[in-house]
């Protein structure tokens, strides 16, 4: 599939589970005029994220699915996806794992959003473990989604420094506040040429 910046944008769908701070960032960069991509679809797996309220604020469709049968809920979300004519993925805080099957049926990108410098800290609790190992450096990372979970091919990292203060929770907010800006200066990396 050809994703090339024409006079349409990239139709892209964001996957969430929580706050949605980088799909609220990631709607903002969209609604510019440098953006390659636009974003149609709000997917989450969590009828309580407080990031589907976006879905209202932005006028963006949403669909939520129960993953109780993950199987079952790919498959929902994979009609979702063609149905909207979706060619960006966007996982943005979500917390399922999509699976293989998955990937490879899908003909576009899929991107993460992971707070750690991957490859270090993979999976969860980052800033916990950074702090613990007494590392004085973190930050944020976008990469391709593949089959093992966030070992795709890295597309653009954001150091952040650990001091002697940080917290998990200080730490969390200083690497968001970058994920923020990472998440659109990676789209734009890949897309615009
Ligand atoms: C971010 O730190 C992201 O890197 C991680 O989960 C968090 C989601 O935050 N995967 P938000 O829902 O975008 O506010």
């Amino acid at each position: 599939m050809a994703l090339l910046i024409g006079s349409k944008k990239i139709k892209t769908a964001v996957f969430i589970s929580g706050t949605g701070s980088n799909l609220k960032s990631l709607i903002k960069f969209s609604n510019l005029k440098k953006s390659p991509i636009s974003i149609n679809l709000i997917i989450s797996d969590n009828p309580k994220a407080k990031g589907l309220d976006y879905s209202k604020i932005f006028n963006i469709k949403k669909k939520i699915f129960d993953f109780e049968n993950k199987n079952i809920a790919e498959k929902k979300i994979f009609k979702e996806i063609k149905k909207n004519k979706i060619e960006l993925i966007c996982l943005a805080g979500f917390m399922k794992i999509i699976s293989k099957n998955f990937i490879n049926k899908f003909n576009g990108k899929i991107l993460n959003i992971h707070p750690s410098l991957l490859p270090k800290y993979k999976g969860l609790n980052t800033h916990y473990r950074a702090i613990a190992n007494n590392e004085k450096l973190s930050g944020c990372t976008v990469h391709f989604v593949n089959s093992k979970l966030d070992s795709g091919k890295i597309v653009l990292q954001k150091e952040v420094k650990i001091t002697k203060k940080d917290t998990p929770s200080t730490l969390a907010k200083k690497v968001l506040t970058q994920e923020h800006k990472l998440y659109p200066k990676a789209i734009l990396k890949i897309f615009s040429f």
